[in-house]
């Protein structure tokens, strides 16, 4: 038997369409996506523009109806799937007539926790979240890197165990959008959640995550999954060795090849 911890997240041949409308056709998204997220792994997915990255986290967050499979939480299949994983929606969705500190509150809020209490809870995590001196802020006066960290402080607060990020660092020049994958995995190595995150960046999938998986197609498929034994903790300057450049391009291979058939059948 092998000493791994037991699947928290079983994905099983999840498929996703968009029905059609009076202006769109039918679209399918996904096709028959399975994996599994164990207790306290940090996996990836990368995959190109409209692969279906967002509609599989929004499936997993229980805002979108899968058309075919299932998902399974500790073995079993939820009733309700609303609200039992963390998810940070690709657009942060701050608030713009809520200050940082009560943003960051909403998900302890609509779980029940009174207001002040709320704040209380999210005042001790303002530090490790660089915000702090900012909780009076309005979302508006805060730049991009502290918006989406303001974004993952509510979503690591609404106090779930596994969390889905959407490209949590998509709005970010490159230096800052560095910085914060250090953070994270400072924060992630503090608690160690389960955390599926989505990216386009194939360096920054394989600095954070146990295992990648590579999405393509349309409708999105998974066409590779990589584990990557890089020990941690992680530094930065683990991207120059070469061992990072050879898993660089098992995960890039895959990618480029979905990108030129993309090309072909554009092509007139
Ligand atoms: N609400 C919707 N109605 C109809 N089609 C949709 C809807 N949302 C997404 N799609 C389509 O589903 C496919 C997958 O979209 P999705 O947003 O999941 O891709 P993605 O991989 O997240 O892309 P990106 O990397 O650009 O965020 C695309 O073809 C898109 O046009
Ligand atoms: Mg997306």
């Amino acid at each position: 038997m092998s000493g791994a911890p037991p699947p928290r997240l079983e994905v099983c041949g999840l498929s996703a369409t968009y029905a059609a409308d009076s202006r769109h056709a039918e679209v399918a998204a996904l096709r028959d996506v399975s994996f599994e997220l164990r207790r306290g792994e940090f996996v990836s997915i990368v995959g190109p523009s409209g692969c279906g990255k967002t509609t599989l986290l929004k499936m997993l967050a229980g805002l979108l109806v899968p058309s075919a499979g299932q998902m399974l939480i500790d073995g079993v299949e939820p009733p309700e799937l609303l609200g039992r994983l963390g998810y940070m929606p690709q657009n942060d969705h701050l608030m713009p007539w809520r200050t940082t500190l009560d943003n960051v509150t909403l998900g302890l809020e609509l779980a029940g926790t009174g207001r002040p209490a709320a704040r209380e809870i999210a005042r001790r995590e303002l530090e490790l979240f660089g915000l702090a001196g900012f909780e009076d802020h309005w979302p508006r006066a805060l730049s991009g890197g502290m918006r989406q960290r303001a974004a993952l402080l509510r979503t690591f607060l609404a106090g779930r165990d596994v969390l889905l990020l959407d490209e949590p660092f998509g709005a970010l020049d490159a230096l800052t959008r560095e910085a914060m994958r250090e953070w994270l995995l400072g924060v992630w190595e503090a608690d160690r959640k389960t955390i599926l995150l989505v990216t386009h960046d194939v360096e920054e999938a394989l600095f954070l995550s146990d295992r990648v998986l590579v999405m393509c197609g349309r409708p999105g498929h998974i066409t590779t999954t990589l584990e990557v034994p890089l020990p941690r903790p992680r530094a930065l300057a683990l991207t120059g060795e070469p061992g990072f450049a050879a898993l660089k391009e098992q995960l890039l291979a895959p990618l480029r090849e979905e990108a030129r058939l993309r090309l072909t059948v554009a092509a007139p």
